[in-house]
């Protein structure tokens, strides 16, 4: 009775959610190193961003906005984006929508049916491994290189490309592994994506919580003349993810805007009130960021401290707030199911973020940083234990 689509799908983030809840009802406190959503910890969106949305309400503007976006928000998007990125962009390239998720699915309504492929990072965030496929194309995987600082490698991606390829996805800084790309690897796919003129999709949306040098692809793309869906919002970077409000810019590609744009109508518009506190954020000061980065930075530092206690490698991660974390068994998901029933401890296993990710954990960073000593002292006793 059901269709075929909705059969395999699967959200490993999410998923592994269930046997824990389980254990919670059981009156076990768990300790959740699972789930990329800062406000689940200490975390949250800056005060004058929570008081544009008010006042948005306050203000009677809980109107439905232009399927596009209200021109507010699209005025500092464009702000943004040429003060912080040096991208160029008027207000017809932009579709404000409910988070870069939305935008994915649009993404892949537009360009992806029968025959079609996607080509995604391996490891992925699981949005890109699944969307692809529930349109009846396929998603495939490229190579990141564990022993290149997770970099994408540019010889399996060219490999990769025929026919079918209908956009190159790429995640810079990534989740899961917290890379953020060498700019001579970004310039690779861009010139890879302008010679075979497949159009690319960019996902930035972690692209304020670097730790390192950071180049933005976009702007590298457009200097060789790529076509490019710039993705980005306030989920990540304003620490307001259930706002669910984000944008997409799309650079010479004005046929796949066009697409997207009807599929928009289709959902009248999205969240109007959180995209004037968009609006009033975008271009506000960073300063609740600047304390949030050194927190997070302490609590990258805790757990590199305890990979190299309990001999787990590891690649530092650069941007985001992940780590994802090499353990030795054939069978990650039935690790990570072990690793909860045993210990109480939550993370995500490797493979549900693609092939790459097989014989790895994904831990967020977010917890405090007494949460994940008693968390890693818990994995290696854990290991100590097989
Ligand atoms: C790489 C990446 N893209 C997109 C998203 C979802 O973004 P949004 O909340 O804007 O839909 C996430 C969420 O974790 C993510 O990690």
């Amino acid at each position: 009775m059901l269709t075929q689509r909705t059969q395999h799908m699967e959200y490993a983030i999410r998923d592994v959610v269930i046997p824990a809840m389980k254990l919670e009802k059981q009156g076990h406190t768990i300790l959740k190193l699972n789930i990329g959503d800062p406000c689940k910890y200490d975390f949250d969106a800056p005060e004058y961003a929570k008081q544009a949305y008010i006042n948005a309400i306050k203000q009677g503007k809980s109107f439905y906005g232009c399927s596009n976006g209200i021109t507010e928000a699209k005025k500092a998007i464009i702000q943004r984006e040429k003060t912080i990125n040096d991208v160029t962009a008027n207000e017809d390239q932009i579709l404000i929508n409910s988070g870069v998720s939305e935008t994915i699915n649009f993404l892949c309504g537009s360009l992806i049916e029968q025959g079609k492929e996607m080509l995604i990072p391996s490891p992925s965030y699981p949005q890109y491994l699944s969307f692809p496929n529930f349109f009846g194309g396929k998603a495939i995987e490229y190579k990141c290189d564990f022993n290149d600082h997770w970099n994408p490698d540019l010889e399996d991606i060219k490999e990769k490309i025929n026919s079918n390829t209908a956009a190159l996805a790429v995640i810079n800084p990534n989740n899961p592994t917290g890379a953020i790309y060498s700019k001579e690897t970004l310039e690779g796919l861009a010139e890879i994506a302008a010679d075979k003129k497949i159009p690319l999709i960019s996902d930035e949306i972690y692209d304020e919580i670097t730790f390192t040098d950071y180049n933005c692809f976009t702007k590298i793309a457009l200097d060789r003349g790529a076509s490019i869906v710039q993705m980005n919002g306030m989920s990540k970077n304003f620490f307001a993810p259930g706002w669910r409000i984000g944008y997409a810019i799309y650079h010479n590609c004005p046929e796949i805007l066009n697409s997207c744009s009807a599929q928009a109508r289709t959902r009248l518009c999205s969240n109007t009130p959180a995209q004037y506190a968009m609006a009033a954020s975008l271009n506000g000061s960073r300063d609740f960021l600047k304390e949030n980065k050194q927190k997070l930075s302490r609590r990258m530092d805790v757990v590199g401290r305890k990979c190299k206690e309990y001999g787990l490698a590891h690649v530092k991660p650069k941007g985001a707030f992940y780590d994802f974390i090499k353990i030795n068994t054939e069978n990650d998901k039935q690790w990570v199911l072990d690793l909860l029933q045993e210990k109480h401890v939550l993370t995500v296993f490797g493979s549900g973020f693609g092939e790459q990710g097989k014989g790895f954990i994904r831990i967020v960073t977010l917890p405090q940083e007494e949460v994940l000593e008693e968390a890693f002292d818990r994995i290696g006793e854990f290991i100590q234990g097989k």
